[in-house]
């Protein structure tokens, strides 16, 4: 294990209330590709036309489409990481106030941490825009065989996941509970995100501002690393399995 995940380890372990942030870096390593960056869903796709809720409303098949051709198959085959598995493993031991996440893939959940605080909501849920009613993302993957967009069974209303578009607002008390686990953490652990995306990336700010200690652990540069405490640009998933794995270890031995 290297210096970097040493210190790493050493601020973990002496942490009380830590929050993990993730971003799509996070998700990378299990097949679902970043946002930004050399292969970036934006580089390829338009954010304004494929995630914007003005645009989703004029025409809500332009996205359906982008959703069925180029969401679904990664979404299909993707499975947590030693990245989660790392961070579900730390929620055992009651350090890990909270995971703080961007991304809608929900696979913090399934590699089971169960305080996951979901920023930009989760593309498993899907509702219809007209009455509300949820649909779960296997009969969405149905439904769009023969129909796009997608719509509902009770109302016939048009159909969208249940994620936050730009130039929609994040869920109120999402972010509330955000800030509130931001502002109180002693160590906050930012993990594959580019931190330039707002209010999200004013997060880690919060918490350095309010005493905690800040770390960030992405491959690339990002705006934040000049106020990071440690900044640690490789892979995730390497990095946090080490680091738990050690913690585990440590733990182990004070028993015996
Ligand atoms: N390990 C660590 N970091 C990684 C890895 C990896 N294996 N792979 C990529 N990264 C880093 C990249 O260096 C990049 O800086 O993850 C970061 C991902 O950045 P973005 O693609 O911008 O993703 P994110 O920060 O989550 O984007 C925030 O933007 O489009 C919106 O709503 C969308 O939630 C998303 C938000």
């Amino acid at each position: 294990m290297g210096n970097d995940a040493l210190t790493l380890k050493a601020m973990v372990a002496s942490a009380a209330r830590l929050v993990a942030f993730t971003g799509a870096g996070i998700s990378a390593e299990s097949g679902i590709p970043t946002y930004r960056g050399a292969d970036g869903v934006w580089n390829k796709y338009d954010p304004s036309k494929y995630a914007d809720i003005r645009y989703f409303r004029e025409e809500p098949s332009y996205y359906w489409n982008f959703f069925k051709d180029v969401r679904c198959p990664v979404l299909k085959k993707a499975q947590p990481n030693k990245g989660h598995l790392a961070l579900a493993k730390l929620e055992e031991t009651d350090k890990l106030s909270a995971i703080i996440t961007q991304n809608i893939d929900g696979l913090h959940q399934i590699a089971g941490s169960n305080r996951v605080l979901e920023l930009h909501g989760n593309t498993r849920r899907i509702l219809c825009l007209e009455c509300g009613e949820l649909y779960g993302i296997e009969t969405v993957y149905r439904l769009i065989e023969t129909q796009l967009p997608p719509r509902c069974s009770k109302c016939d209303g048009v159909l969208k996941p249940d994620v936050v578009f730009f130039g929609e607002s994040l869920p109120p008390t999402v972010l509330d509970e955000a800030i509130s686990v931001s502002r109180d953490c002693d160590l906050f652990l930012v993990v594959g995100s580019s931190l330039v995306v707002q209010p999200a990336a004013s997060l880690p700010v919060m918490a350095k501002e309010n005493g905690a200690k800040l770390l960030i652990l992405n491959k690339d540069a990002t705006p934040l690393d000049r106020m990071a405490d440690l900044v640690i640009h490789e892979s995730a998933s390497v990095v946090l399995d080490q680091v738990c794995g050690a913690l585990e270890k440590s733990a182990i031995q004070s028993q015996t």
